[in-house]
């Protein structure tokens, strides 16, 4: 058992906090957002991720997870603290470190506290770990800012533990990872360490801290750059007739290439892959080592929102005047999340044309409202597609593909289709007579 501070309660420090609560560790919480831990208070979570509300609800009543709105309070308690703050992306790409700035600042300040109020022999050490995403170097910052401040005699070491939670299955994520990376200065940090995740019996990477920041970024960098690379194989797939789902189904299967992340689509979105591209393209040039193969993976996943735009064009001819339903709005099923939403982009795309647009989502419509209030909401997938002339399928929602497609059919004014995400079965879609379409991907192929 550990005693762990989070700092930041967002997505990574609330799912990070409350699952290594759920392995018996004391963890408490802090953010700057009065109204944010006021809420959790409550038990009430600012965003969707599935079974998150019930493990904070049950290791809050079992005295293991709490909500606070002193640092000093975290500080004073944790032997571990793990910085979970936003790194948001500046104008110029480069990541936002403020917070980071901020929370180190304040780590400082609460050990400082901490060491006039206790006596002198009293044990301080402290292991203050970045768990944000962080570009390559700030842990020498976070070291140097706590150095400054904190006074002699106060004991830490910084890590870097970078996150690799995927929203919608984040707790899973947590508790099964495919390993778990490291970086450490000394072998007293490593201890501490093997020590926390013993219970999850998962591989260990460990490593310095430089490494392991970039060890993030390249991963995200990766897995955007294969997601871009199915996208403009697609688009050949569209010119010449082929389907995108069996080459990446006889791509993946070589082992060395691997099946994941090679599903085509209207592209990536999401709080972490943009905004970590970004920032990695613009701390290499910062380090005067050019990444041009991240700004082309950039550009192809800008292009693949305007592809949609082109296809609605083949089928409707003049876009002015038309109603389209978009179902989906968040940037990929299992959370509300719209943060760089390619349907969210597509939407202002198709306004840019001068359509009617009326949209539809299971969890993401409020978020969206509060961005984009001038567009009409529709009550289901069906209410969408009443009087529409195309409907764009822009979420995979399993309970899109469960959708009475005859009863949508006979309520659409034209019947076109574009399934954005490839995963509704077009050739049913063909029989039932929808003129339809994916993305690299065209109903009546072998
Ligand atoms: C990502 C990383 O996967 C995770 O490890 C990290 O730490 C946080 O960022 P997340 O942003 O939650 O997770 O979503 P992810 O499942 O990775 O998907 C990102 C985007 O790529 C989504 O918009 C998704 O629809 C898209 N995607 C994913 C594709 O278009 N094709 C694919 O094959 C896979």
């Amino acid at each position: 058992m550990k005693t762990i501070g989070i700092i930041g309660t967002g997505h990574v420090g609330l799912v990070t906090g409350a699952c290594f609560a759920k392995l018996g560790n004391i963890v408490s919480c802090f953010d700057s957002d009065f109204e944010k831990i006021e809420k959790l208070k409550k038990n009430i979570i600012p965003f969707y991720e599935p079974g998150l509300s019930e493990i904070v609800k049950i290791q809050k009543e079992k005295k293991k997870l709490f909500f606070t709105h002193s640092i000093e309070d975290v500080v004073s308690a944790s032997e571990i603290i793990f910085i979970c703050v936003g790194t948001p992306s500046n104008p110029d790409g480069k990541a936002d470190l403020s917070f980071v700035e901020q929370a180190s600042i304040q780590i400082a300040n609460a050990l400082k506290k901490m060491k006039d109020k206790k006596s002198s022999k009293k044990n301080y050490y402290r292991l203050i770990v970045e768990k944000s995403t962080v570009p390559v170097l700030t842990g020498q910052w976070v070291k140097r800012t706590i150095e400054l401040i904190a006074p002699t005699g106060i004991d830490f070491d910084v890590a870097a533990n970078p996150e690799f939670l995927k929203e919608g299955s984040a707790i899973r994520d947590f508790f099964y990872p495919d390993r778990i990376v490291v970086g450490v200065e000394n072998e007293r940090a490593k201890k501490i360490f093997k020590q926390l995740y013993k219970p999850l019996n998962a591989p260990m990477i460990f490593t310095d801290i430089k490494s392991a920041e970039i060890i993030k970024h390249a991963s995200n960098s990766f897995l955007a750059m294969k997601i871009s690379y199915i996208n403009a194989i697609s688009r050949i797939c569209d010119k010449v007739g082929a389907d995108i789902e069996k080459i990446a189904q006889g791509m993946g299967a070589d082992k060395r290439i691997g099946k994941d992340f090679l599903k085509a689509g209207i592209g990536y979105g999401g709080s972490c892959f943009p905004k970590d591209i970004r920032a990695f393209i613009s701390i290499a040039e910062e380090l005067g080592c050019d990444l041009d193969i991240l700004k082309e993976v950039e550009k192809i996943n800008t292009e693949q929102r305007k592809i949609v735009v082109k296809k609605a064009r083949e089928f409707l001819w003049n876009l002015k005047d038309k109603n389209i339903g978009v179902l989906g709005l968040s940037f990929k099923p299992e959370t509300d999340d719209i943060r760089e939403s390619p349907a969210i982009e597509i939407i202002k795309l198709f306004f840019q044309e001068g359509c009617l647009i009326k949209c539809y989502d299971p969890k993401a419509m409020e978020n969206t409202k509060k961005i984009l209030p001038n567009i009409e909401y529709g009550k289901n997938a069906y209410d969408v597609a009443e009087n529409s002339h195309l409907l764009i399928f822009a979420t995979e929602w399993e309970e899109f593909k469960r959708l009475n497609f005859k009863r949508i059919h006979k309520l659409m004014k034209t019947p076109y289709i574009i399934d954005g995400r490839n995963f509704l079965n077009l050739e049913k879609l063909k029989e039932i007579g929808f003129i339809c379409c994916g993305i690299g991907k065209k109903p009546g192929g072998l």
